[in-house]
C-alpha cells in the first residue's frame, strides 16, 4: 500500500514520480508541504524563502489571509454553475477589474494560454468583421523569444526550438519581429493585419524590458495602421514592476490586455482578456467559453485580488523595494553576475559562466535556503512574493553573493 505522504520522504517523493509523472518539467529537487507568507517549508521541516513566487502567480503571497478567507466564504455557499447560468460574484469581478485596468468589458478564462487563445480568436473576428480584412487572411504579429503558453496555436509563433520541436503542424497567420524594434514592426504590419501581440516585459526571455518609448510606439503604430494592441501581462502585470500594470510605466493603455497568474491569488487559475468594447463585443453566445471560466469560486477570489490591488499598497511595496533589488544587484556586478534587468520586484540575473549555470546556481541556494529558478542556460529569474520585507530581500541577495563566491 502507498504510505501516506507525510510519513515519505522527499527522496521518496521525488522517485515516486518518475515513473507515474509526465517528464515536462525539471524540478528543483525540492518537496514542498506547507507554506504561508514568503516562506515554504519542505517534508522534513526545512524553511526556504520563496524567491519565485509561482512565476508571479503569488505576487501576494502564500496563503495571503485575505484571499484564504474570501475562497473559503465562497467554498461555503457555491462554487461553480458553468456559465449556462448566471453567478452572483461574476458581475462585481468583472465592474472591478475593468475599473482597475481601465478598460470596458472582461472575457473571464482559466489558465494563462487559455487568455493568448481568446485574444487570437477575438483579435481575428475583429479583422473580419470591423477591420475588413478578406476572410481566413488575418495576420497577428509577435516578438521573437516570446512566451505566451504551451498550445499547439501559441507554440506555432514562439521561437524557441524547444518549445515547437515536435509538436508540428503549426497554426498559420503569425509573423515574427524582433523585440523591441519598431521599425521592424512597422515593415510587419499591413492591411491583414489584426494585431501585434506583446509582453510589455518579456519574463520568461529573462525579464527583458524594451527601450523607453517603445511601448508608447508600439501604441501609436497600431492605432495608425489601424490594428490591435495586445498586451500579455500574465506575468508582468498586477504589481510585479510596481504599477498595476507594466504598460503603465509608458502611460500606455492597449486594446487587449491579458491577465493570469496572480489574479487567481496563487489559489485558483483565473485569467481574462480584458478589452475595449468594440473589440470584445464582437463575441456572441456560442463562439466562445469554457466550462470554469468565470466560476464564482474564481470570481470571489479574484474580486479579492482586484480589492488588495484598489489599494496600492502591493505597487508601492514593489517599486520601494525594488530599489533595493537593484542596488543588491548593483554590488554583485563583477562578482558572479555578469548584468541583470530589474523593474520592481522582478529580475533576470546573468550569472558568469565560469562561476556556474543557472541550473547550478539555483541549486546551491536551494541550499542556503532560498527558492529560485533559472532560464535559458545562465539566467536567474527573482520574482518575490510583493510581501517580502526589507530584511529578507536583503538575506536572499546575501544567499546570492555567497553561493557566487
Ligand atoms: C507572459 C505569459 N503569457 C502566458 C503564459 C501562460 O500562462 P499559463 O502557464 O497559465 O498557461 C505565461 C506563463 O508563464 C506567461 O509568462
Amino acid at each position: 500500500m502507498t504510505a501516506p505522504a507525510h510519513t515519505r520522504s522527499s527522496a521518496d517523493l521525488i522517485r515516486a514520480e518518475e515513473p507515474v509523472l509526465a517528464h515536462n518539467y525539471h524540478p528543483l529537487p525540492v518537496v514542498v508541504a506547507r507554506a504561508e507568507g514568503t516562506w515554504v517549508e519542505d517534508v522534513e521541516g526545512n524553511r526556504y524563502l520563496d524567491m519565485l513566487a509561482g512565476y508571479s502567480a503569488l505576487n501576494f503571497g502564500h496563503r495571503h489571509p485575505g484571499l484564504i478567507e474570501a475562497a473559503h466564504r465562497q467554498l461555503d455557499l457555491l462554487t461553480l454553475t458553468s456559465r449556462a447560468f448566471h453567478n452572483d460574484k461574476l458581475a462585481e469581478f468583472a465592474e472591478r477589474l475593468a475599473a482597475l485596468t481601465g478598460l470596458d468589458m472582461v472575457l473571464p478564462m482559466n489558465t494563462g494560454a487559455e487568455a493568448v487563445e481568446s485574444a487570437v480568436k477575438v483579435a481575428r473576428k475583429w479583422a473580419y468583421e470591423v477591420k475588413g480584412v478578406p476572410d481566413g487572411q488575418a495576420t497577428i504579429v509577435v516578438a521573437a523569444d516570446n512566451f505566451h503558453g504551451r498550445t499547439t496555436t501559441i507554440v506555432s509563433f514562439s521561437t524557441d526550438e524547444t518549445a515547437r520541436s515536435g509538436f508540428g503542424p503549426f497554426t498559420p497567420g503569425f509573423r515574427v519581429v524582433p523585440y523591441n524594434d519598431l521599425a521592424a514592426l512597422e515593415e510587419a504590419v499591413d492591411d491583414t493585419t489584426a494585431a501585434v501581440l506583446i509582453e510589455p516585459i518579456q519574463g520568461e526571455a529573462g525579464v527583458v524590458i524594451p527601450d523607453d518609448g517603445y511601448l508608447a510606439g508600439v501604441r501609436e503604430l497600431t492605432s495608425r495602421k489601424g490594428c490591435l494592441f495586445i498586451a500579455d501581462e500574465i506575468q508582468s502585470g498586477l504589481g510585479r514592476t510596481g504599477r498595476t500594470l507594466a504598460v503603465e510605466h509608458e502611460a500606455v493603455v492597449p486594446d487587449m490586455l491579458l491577465l493570469g497568474k496572480a489574479l487567481g491569488g496563487g489559489i485558483v487559475p483565473v485569467s481574462a482578456v480584458v478589452a475595449k468594447r468594440e473589440v470584445l463585443g464582437v463575441l456572441r453566445p456560442g463562439e466562445h467559453g469554457s466550462t470554469f471560466g468565470g466560476n464564482p469560486l474564481a470570481a470571489a477570489v479574484g474580486t479579492a485580488v482586484v480589492e488588495l490591488l484598489e489599494t496600492g499598497e502591493f505597487q508601492r511595496r514593489a517599486a520601494d523595494l525594488g530599489v533595493g533589488l537593484r542596488d543588491g544587484l548593483t554590488e554583485l556586478v563583477g562578482k558572479g553576475v555578469v548584468g541583470f534587468r530589474a523593474r520592481g520586484l522582478w529580475a533576470g540575473v546573468d550569472i558568469d559562466p565560469s562561476v556556474g549555470t543557472g541550473r547550478e546556481i539555483s541549486e546551491r541556494l536551494m541550499r542556503e535556503g532560498v527558492l529560485v529558478k533559472d532560464t535559458h542556460g545562465s539566467t536567474i529569474r527573482l520574482a518575490p512574493p510583493l510581501t517580502i520585507t526589507a530584511e529578507e530581500l536583503a538575506g536572499a541577495l546575501a544567499a546570492l553573493e555567497k553561493v557566487l563566491k
